[in-house]
């Protein structure tokens, strides 16, 4: 996964592209580069490192072109260094490419091109973009001025694969040409001026009129308008769309990184996907409110859910099925979404099929969508992102409404999801009849008070910043829970692995003695999370099991409970609520916990080592 950027109008191009990728560093970050056009000449910078590296290059440096193209990359192909780095160009430097996505027949393309003496300098797959397009701009038959356009549309239909492209060339001051498959991008609309960029947050400083690029779409930008295309090169006429984020909420807003940010926009976030889905009779009476999606019949005679997602999306859905089952009493499966698709799936075009995605671009998750979607499912996608790939394919959209995350590690989508996840349950147990009338206003009455009590958690974060500093060079985290607690432990074992690179695992509490407990030794630090009343006695034998072996023990539970004194040397407490509503909470303290050790570790977590934001690759 990679950020793209692009810029044409009356301005110095660099200094908008530079500021466009910082907002897109997120989606990778062991190289940048940009190709500007300055004088009809192409002129390319592109560096191994953070796009600071560049910055600082530039920075004594000045190209007056107003035309330019930008790429902040995550490695596919080739190692990160300075001739990986994008942009690309042909070789006489006529056309440059940026893209972020995988040209799977590239080393097809790449022979037929050596074969007719094209000499390439990188191990990237895209080079062959770059040269295909230079191939078919000069033997093309038509040299006027869709000559670039024509060239464009031949090279994507030679590609296999998935893509996103930024496209300049020197004899083309006037325009930008871009496309997408499989990969988002978008185009933003200014003032005598355009852009593009790979997501929302790097166009706000400029433009909130936005086109999203459609599957196989290409557009063409000139300073005063936009042209958009299909594939085969028919004309598309579409109004753009406004964007209504707010630009703070694209912004570190005084935290020391985005992931702090975003952990502490978590009683807000919950309560802006909360709330609008609430109609409010009384205090004594607050209904759900699901207008947005019609939940027909069908949904009541349903006999299975199926999940699926990936990372921490998986995991919501894993407390979905909890959650599901709890409420509305109907089978739930969860599904690694990466998995799906190779197992041949049983698909029943009766099951209620729900795709959680944060970003609606991860690409294992858009393909078990699409596998569903051919056997005739119905889709219900939960995602953050208006406008993803996820939500245009979708047959119905729930939107958490989380804003912008920014952070690597999600947070703020997670908990957001699960709220989609409950209301959601709910309704579905309101339609088949299997939460008594008291229980269902009891537990939106419970929902209701969950944002003032995340906030609560949240104005108490020294306690765990302190128990991270002491616990953050543990090379061994275990974390143990039963039923909705255990769906909790997978989630903060990966917030911790993948921030704080600490050997971190989870597991259902009752199955440490079939095996795992063997891992158990002095030095290792088990982190208990019991919200489940009915099963305390239980999750107490584990704890006596893993102390007994030397492990040291910290318990996540109620505020006031006392059940854990005897037999945890550290103890974090949570606001009450039902013990079946307990992940949106429990989450909270672990999310900062890692924060916490990756910080006093030195690591930066908004841009975890090997991670990138979206994973828009299989
Ligand atoms: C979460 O902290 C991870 N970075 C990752 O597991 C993520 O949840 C996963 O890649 C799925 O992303 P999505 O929600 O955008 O589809």
């Amino acid at each position: 996964m990679c950020g793209i950027t692009g810029y044409i109008g009356y301005h110095e191009a660099t200094p908008r592209l530079l500021s466009m990728l910082q907002k897109l560093e997120y989606r990778g970050y062991d190289s940048a580069g940009i190709a500007v056009l300055d004088n009809d000449e192409i002129v390319v910078r592109k560096m191994k490192g953070p796009l600071s590296v560049l910055e600082s290059a530039l920075a004594n440096e000045k190209i007056p072109g107003t035309l330019g193209i930008g790429h902040t990359r995550w490695a596919t192909h080739g190692e990160p260094s300075d001739i990986n780095a994008h942009p690309h160009t042909d070789i006489s430097g006529f056309i440059a490419v940026v893209h972020n996505g995988i040209i799977e027949n590239y080393i097809k393309l790449k022979n037929y091109l050596q074969e007719r003496g094209v000499v390439f300098r990188s191990e990237t797959d895209t080079e062959v973009i770059a040269h295909l397009l230079n191939f078919y701009y000069r033997n093309g038959k038509n040299r006027g001025q869709n000559s670039l356009l024509d060239a464009a549309l031949k090279t994507l239909s030679k590609l296999e694969g998935s893509y996103s492209l930024g496209i300049i060339a020197s004899d083309f001051p006037d325009r930008l040409i871009c496309a997408r498959k499989d990969n988002p991008l978008i185009v933003g609309l200014g003032e005598n001026e355009n852009y593009i960029a790979s997501d929302v947050p790097a166009l706000l400083p400029y433009t909130r009129n936005i086109h999203f690029l459609n599957e196989r779409e290409l557009a063409v930008l000139y300073r005063d308008h936009v042209d958009l295309f299909t594939e085969s090169g028919e004309k598309i006429i579409r109004e753009p769309s406004s964007i209504e984020w707010d630009i703070k909420s694209a912004e570190k807003s005084g935290y020391a990184h985005f992931m702090l940010k975003e952990i502490n926009e978590q009683d807000k976030a919950l309560s802006d996907t909360l709330s609008p889905r609430l109609i409010k009779k009384s205090n004594e009476s607050i209904t759900i409110n699901f207008d947005e999606i019609k939940l027909d019949d069908s949904w009541a005679e349903a006999k299975k859910i199926v999940i699926t997602g990936c990372g921490t999306a998986y995991h919501a859905g894993i407390v979905g099925k909890y959650i599901f089952e709890h409420f509305a009493r109907i089978p739930v499966e969860v599904d690694i979404a990466s998995e799906y698709r190779y197992r041949n799936p049983l698909i029943n075009p009766n099951d209620i099929f729900i795709v959680m995605s944060q970003s609606g671009e991860t690409a294992d998750t858009l393909a078990a969508m699409r596998l569903a979607k051919k056997h005739g499912a119905k889709i219900l996608a939960i995602t953050n992102a208006v406008g993803s790939t996820l939500s245009r394919e979708a047959d119905l959209i729930l939107y958490t409404w989380a804003g912008p995350e920014i952070a690597v590690a999600s947070t703020k989508a997670f908990t957001t999801q699960l709220m989609c996840l409950y209301l959601l349950a709910l309704r579905l147990a309101e339609l088949r009849k299997t939460i008594p009338d008291r229980e269902y206003k009891r537990t939106v009455r419970l929902l209701v008070k969950i944002p003032e009590q995340a906030r609560n958690i949240l104005v108490n974060q020294e306690v765990i910043q302190k128990l991270a500093s002491k616990q953050f060079n543990k090379n061994k985290v275990f974390f143990i829970g039963r039923l909705f607690d255990y769906a909790v432990s997978l989630e903060s074992a990966l917030k911790l692995k993948e921030i704080s690179y600490t050997h971190s695992e989870a597991f259902a509490a009752g199955e440490l003695k079939h095996g795992a407990i063997a891992l158990v030794d002095k030095g290792t630090l088990v982190i208990a999370i019991a919200t489940q009343e009915a099963l305390f006695e239980k999750i107490i034998s584990n704890i006596r099991e893993v102390s007994s072996r030397g492990a040291e023990v910290m318990v996540i539970t109620w505020e006031g409970e006392r059940a854990f004194d005897t037999v945890a040397a550290e103890i974090i407490t949570i606001p009450k609520t039902d013990s079946s509503l307990s992940p949106l909470l429990s989450i909270i303290p672990l999310q900062l916990f890692a924060y916490y050790c990756a910080v006093q570790k030195g690591n930066d977590p908004d841009k975890p080592r090997n991670l990138a934001k979206s994973v828009t690759v299989e």
